[in-house]
């Protein structure tokens, strides 16, 4: 099968073609176009840019993907593209371009969940078998989801306000560090000692899987605009404990989750983390330390992979539509599209 996947949720233009050989997952193309300058005078990310922006580049990111693949639309065994969650304008773009194409070229078509694509990327990328517990960590999503199969999820935890990759991006903007957070903090961190400002660890230690990073974010405020401008490592050091913080909260709450995992599905057999901030290297090292732990493999796919990209919707494409779950052309878009929508609402800590 030869897929071509369209992504433009948020702020990256993305196409990508994923077949199997024999089963076999081969990334034959996979493109990005940040935004990152078109939006970068407005200090965010501005919704009816993004939209523009997707649709200035996405004829040419397919017409490049395809014959990057040698692939004509002929070829191909359906087209897939990203329905939601995200920003409308730009899941309209995205969805109706793949319609087009699949309209006019006779194939099926699959709206795909963007979280269900970065779910089920550790499957094209290392073939991890279900069921799997995933720490999904992204710019608008903290969520840990027990994976029992292709739309098949059971959220154990989300966030009560920010999301880990906004707690990145934050406390990077305090830090007059550039977006997108996460990268920026880290590489600051590298120089930093983590142990020089103290900040809170929300939900440490409380019941469930939930996450809160708002408290974190106030903190970092008040540090960052009490800091003395001579003092040169300052910088460094408060990039360095925000990594930390954020880091033992999402290691604090996945382990829990862990626990929960191994008696429910003693069969499972991995750790799974996917999303933006699952590109963090440090906290890659102690996800795969849990893991070990607890006798799980653990599995992250390249960063690349992590964040926004084509070929995970692409392949969530394929999965979906091997298994014959084709959408009609009239399919909506999903703003809003949880992965576990029977999920109870999470709990603030009393
Ligand atoms: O999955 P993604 O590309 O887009 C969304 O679906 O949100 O995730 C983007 C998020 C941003 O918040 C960014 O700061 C964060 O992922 N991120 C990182 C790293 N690389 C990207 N956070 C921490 N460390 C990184 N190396
Ligand atoms: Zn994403």
């Amino acid at each position: 099968m030869n897929i071509l996947g369209i992504e433009t949720s948020c702020d990256e233009t993305a196409v990508a073609v994923v077949g199997d050989d024999g089963g076999r997952p081969a990334i034959r193309a996979n493109l990005v176009q940040s935004q990152l300058a078109e939006h970068a005078p407005y200090g965010g990310i501005v919704p009816e840019i993004a939209a523009r922006a997707h649709l200035d580049h996405l004829g040419r990111l397919i017409a490049a993907a395809l014959a990057a693949a040698t692939l004509g639309f002929d070829a191909l065994d359906g087209i897939a593209a990203a329905a939601g969650p995200g920003l409308i304008g730009g899941l309209v773009v995205g969805t109706m371009a793949a319609k087009g194409i699949a309209w006019a070229a006779n194939k099926p078509f699959a709206a795909v969940n963007h979280l269900e694509a970065h779910a089920l990327t550790a499957r094209l990328t290392d073939a991890v078998e279900f069921p799997y517990l995933l720490l999904l960590v992204s710019g608008g999503h903290s969520q840990l989801l027990a994976c029992t199969g292709v739309s098949a999820y059971r959220q154990l935890g989300t966030t009560l306000d920010d999301a880990a990759g906004e707690a990145f991006d934050k406390s990077a903007k305090l830090l007059g560090l550039p977006y997108p957070g996460g990268p920026a903090i880290a590489e600051e961190a590298r120089r930093g000692d983590p142990r020089r400002f103290a900040l809170p660890r929300p939900m440490l230690g409380r019941e469930g899987c939930d996450f809160s990073f708002s408290g974190l974010k106030t903190a970092v405020r008040e540090i960052a605009t009490a800091l003395d401008p001579g003092d040169a490592a300052a910088g460094a050091d408060l990039a360095a404990a925000v990594e930390l913080a954020i880091c033992d909260c999402l290691i604090d709450r996945t382990a829990r989750a862990v626990r929960w995992f191994r008696e429910r599905y003693p069969q499972g057999a991995s750790l799974v983390a996917a999303g933006g901030v699952a590109a963090n290297t440090r906290l890659r090292a102690r996800l795969a330390a849990l893991a070990a732990d607890a006798g799980l493999a653990f599995v992250a796919p390249p960063p690349a992979l992590c964040t926004d990209n084509g070929a995970m919707i692409a392949w969530a494409g394929l999965e979906r539509l091997r298994l014959g779950l084709a959408d009609p052309l009239d399919a909506p878009v999903h703003p809003r599209w949880p992965l576990d929508p029977g999920a109870p609402s999470p709990k603030p800590p009393r």
